[in-house]
């Protein structure tokens, strides 16, 4: 099953695809999460990426393109994957339909997430992370232990691009960029839209109905 999480920023991408790719046993490739990981390490590429994705600018589609290029070739994704940010724009989702057609694969369903921006807001200002890459949020959901990750034990972090102004831009950024790619999949027939106003639960169990036809 090959699948692909879309939605603004703070919709709860990250959230359901940890809880999807430990259900069916799919590798999360998040972009967000590679590129975090660059700049921590310091490499080539985190370097370049930082200063668009502290401004909450999206990262040049070659760079991205490359990296996903990359990931997919890899073992573990044979037996499908969960890309979570990634297309976010139409060149990205035009060079993934080209990698996978060179591979003789497809996507067989692309989840939209649908949150308004007030509540976007809130859940992007009230985000804390950790570096395993798990996020929380100070009200809507808490770790087991204050300020202790439940799988990692690691720090408590807020994001740079969690601070007011970036998330302002990321907003505007989506809906200028990565928008338009909800027409696209719905005119290739596999856009499955998902209700984002309920709790971390609630959406789980929508998407697990719906990935049941794909399964
Ligand atoms: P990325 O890391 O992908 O960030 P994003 O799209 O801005 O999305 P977020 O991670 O902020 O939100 P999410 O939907 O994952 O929400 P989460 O589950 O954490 O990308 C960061 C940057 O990297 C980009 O801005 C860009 O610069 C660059 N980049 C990455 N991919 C790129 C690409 N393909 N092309 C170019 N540039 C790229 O949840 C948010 C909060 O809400 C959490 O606190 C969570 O606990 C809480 N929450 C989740 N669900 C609920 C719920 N149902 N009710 C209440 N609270 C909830
Ligand atoms: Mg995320």
């Amino acid at each position: 099953m090959n699948i692909i999480l879309l939605g603004p920023p703070g919709a709860g991408k990250g959230t359901q695809a940890k809880k999807i790719a430990e259900t069916y046993s799919l590798p999360h490739i998040s972009t967000g999460d590679i590129l975090r990981e660059n700049i921590n390490n310091d490499t080539k590429l985190g370097l370049n990426a930082k200063s668009f994705m502290s401004r909450g600018e999206l990262v040049p589609d070659n760079l991205l393109i490359m990296i996903i290029k990359e990931r997919l070739s890899r073992n573990d994704c044979l037996k499908g994957f969960l890309l979570d940010g990634y297309p976010r724009t139409i060149p990205q989702a035009d060079a993934l339909q080209m990698i996978l057609t060179e591979s003789n694969n497809k996507i067989d369903a692309v989840l939209n997430i649908e949150v308004d921006d007030e509540e976007l807001i809130q859940r992007l200002s009230g985000r804390r992370m950790f570096s395993c890459g798990t996020s929380y949020h100070v009200i809507f959901n808490v770790p087991e232990k204050e300020g202790i990750c439940n799988s990692c034990k690691g720090k408590l972090y807020q994001r740079d691009d969690d601070k007011a102004e970036a998330i302002r831009n990321r907003l505007a950024v989506y809906k200028k960029q990565t928008q338009p790619l909800i027409e696209y999949y719905q005119k290739k027939g596999i856009l499955q839209n998902i209700n984002g106003a309920k709790d971390i639960s609630g959406i789980y169990e929508d998407i697990m109905r719906i990935l049941e036809i794909y399964d």
